[in-house]
């Protein structure tokens, strides 16, 4: 993942690259280093940690130079410690990267019997000596293409050299790079993000080539090293406000805001007035389509999941659901009617990006459903369908997923009446159920004190479980997600009808699990799994909806009640107390909510 800045000025450049690491961190929180140039030299200061301790760090402060590169880390070869941390430098040269280079070991051996001497444990350390060598024999041009001709993986990177005190070079392959534009300076950031408060002037490398940032202007290469003219965007000038207001973490914040966010994506999609769903400029005929094949990563997956299962029930399509990084290896049979739908909060994710250019290598249909809609992954897919949550900060994702399944769950219902699987009053009934949602969604954000006080419980256990049946073994399996991503505990999420087949096993007395038990048409089934954990000394957390009929079961430890509402939406209201439990367990564990352990919020490596 990593998150890399770079800036030529001419003005003193350290402050401003702090800045935009710290709205970098998203990417990667390990370690930080900048490296400037000053006097000639090369000036470096690296540490452990987040951004704020770089800050803090003297040698910081009075940095001076008016040309640099930053780097935030997510350790993939060596330690997060300060010695791994980017930049990493020769006496000649500076690398920031992003990405993994995949025959470093081979690279390194070669360049060490050459006299080239490592510092650190990075596959990046390579990168800085092959430049270095060389630029003994060739000028800047061909001394980058030719050691990106010799890497093997995905990269990004930001290059200064010592005796170049105008020019920061730029390399794209795999992993996004974007090259921003100001008054007098310019810029090279791994996302627009990090050069909003500077610039809304961007331009984003393509795979495989380069740029040189001068002050006053910037020049593109193809990998031939040829000179390439690009395009400039100019994005949205507008910068949202991220603060967490009187949130204690931004999780916290991005929970409560759901029935907004919900509210946003309803607004954009249904048209109250025509009883119907906008989806503008949808660029197949319905019948070109008759299956869905549906891909992402760790939550966007579960929405994918979750997606199968209301087109399943809804519609006559055919649906698949991948994991991305499964999916780009597999051996696939790509099928000209299918509709390949890419889900990604970030847009970023690196295994679901190579999935989509697979897709569109095999000429496929390709559909993104994003939140960041500068993304790679939306820029590349033919069609896009906005989450609009707005910016989630919180590594663990909550409102994006709610929001994601809106999308996906309005998709198939505008799909379904297309194709007659859905009658026109039942399709204006669930239109209207949906409009309903929000409200209920804030509702059930009332359930607050039993989960705080169930959380302690799982706090104590050696590990737990999620359970549910049909609708709601999606959301069991983000549950779980969440409670080992912030607490670290360790929360399997299962199929309820599946603990006989082996995971039985692991119920002792006291283990807390959950059950997702909502008054579906699953219900009977899973109260009588429910039974059977509860047989074996489990302490189930029952999780269903208001009814007036009582749950004819005995020895439920707790129970919870969501708003109710028709059984496609159950889902909705069921994520949340999972949301919640996570969030308690963690709070009262006092680990970094916002921040867990080993994770970043946006996957650029596979
Ligand atoms: C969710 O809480 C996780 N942080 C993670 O599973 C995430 O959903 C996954 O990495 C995919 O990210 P994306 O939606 O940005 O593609």
């Amino acid at each position: 993942m990593c998150g890399i800045i770079g800036i030529n000025s001419y003005k003193p450049v350290s402050v401003s690259i702090i800045n935009s690491l710290k709205k970098l961190e998203y990417r990667g929180y390990d370690s930080a280093g900048i490296a400037t140039l000053s006097s000639g030299l090369i000036n470096e200061v690296k540490s452990e940690g987040r951004v704020d301790k770089l800050e803090k760090n003297s040698l910081v402060q009075g940095m001076e130079g008016t040309i640099g590169i930053g780097h935030v880390r997510w350790a993939t070869h060596g330690l997060p410690n300060s010695v791994n941390a980017h930049p990493h430098s020769s006496q000649n040269v500076s690398v920031v990267h992003n990405g993994i280079i995949e025959n470093s070991t081979l690279l390194k051996k070669l360049l060490v019997s050459k006299g080239h001497k490592f510092k650190s444990q990075t596959d990046t350390e390579v990168i800085v000596h092959l430049i270095t060598e060389h630029l003994k024999t060739y000028d800047i041009v061909s001394s980058i293409q030719k050691t990106l001709k010799s890497l093997h993986g995905s990269f990004a990177l930001g290059i200064i050299f010592k005796d170049q005190p105008d020019l920061i070079v730029g390399a794209r392959r795999g992993s996004p790079l974007a090259v921003g534009y100001g008054p007098n300076e310019n810029y090279l950031g791994s996302d627009s993000y990090a050069l909003k408060s500077m610039t809304n002037k961007i331009t984003y490398l393509d795979d495989g080539e380069f740029c040189i940032i001068k002050k006053d202007y910037v020049e593109f290469f193809n990998e031939e090293g040829i000179k390439i003219n690009k395009k400039v965007l100019e994005l949205s000038s507008d910068e949202e406000k991220y603060d967490k207001g009187d949130y204690k973490h931004f999780m916290a914040k991005e929970i409560e805001e759901q029935p907004i966010t919900l509210k946003n994506g309803i607004k954009e999609y249904i048209d109250n007035s025509n009883n119907d769903v906008n989806i503008y400029n949808f660029p197949w005929k319905v019948n070109e389509i008759s299956s869905i094949s549906l891909i992402g990563c760790g939550t966007a997956y579960h929405s994918c999941l979750m997606a199968k299962y209301w087109f399943e029930q809804l519609t006559s399509l055919d649906v698949n659901v991948d994991i991305a990084s499964e999916f780009r290896y597999r051996k696939n049979r790509f099928k000209k009617e299918t509709l390949y739908i890419f889900v990604s909060q970030s847009g970023e994710t690196a295994d679901t990006y190579a999935a989509l250019d697979l897709c569109k290598k095999n000429g496929m249909k390709t559909c993104a459903v994003v939140n960041v809609i500068e993304s790679s992954i939306a820029r590349d897919s033919e069609f896009v369908l906005p989450i609009h949550c707005g910016t989630e900060i919180g590594v663990a994702s909550t409102k994006a997923f709610l929001n994601q399944i809106l999308i996906l769950y309005i998709l198939c219902l505008k799909l379904g009446l297309l194709r007659k699987d859905i009658k026109k009053d039942v399709f204006t009934q669930k239109l209207k159920d949906l409009n309903n949602l929000p409200k209920l969604a804030e509702q059930t954000l009332l359930i607050d004190n039993k989960i705080q006080t169930v959380s302690n419980t799982f706090n104590k256990a050696k590990g737990s479980m999620f359970l549910g049946r049909g609708f709601s073994y999606p959301i069991a399996l983000e549950g779980a997600l969440k409670l080992k991503e912030l607490s670290y505990i360790h929360a399997e999420g299962y199929p309820a009808g599946e603990m006989k087949h082996g995971p039985l096993a692991l119920i002792e007395e006291g283990m807390p699990v959950v059950v997702l038990a909502p008054r579906d048409s699953y219900y009977k089934k899973t109260i009588s799994n429910m039974q059977e954990v509860i047989a074996r000394g489990a302490k189930v957390l029952l999780i269903t909806n208001k009814s007036k009929d009582e749950v004819v079961s005995e020895n439920i430890w707790e129970t919870l009640e969501v708003e109710s509402t028709n059984e496609d939406l159950l889902p909705f209201l069921l994520t949340i107390p999972l949301q919640k439990l996570a969030y308690y367990s963690a709070l009262k564990k006092g680990f970094d909510i916002d921040k867990p352990r080993n994770l970043a919020k946006s996957v650029t490596v596979e």
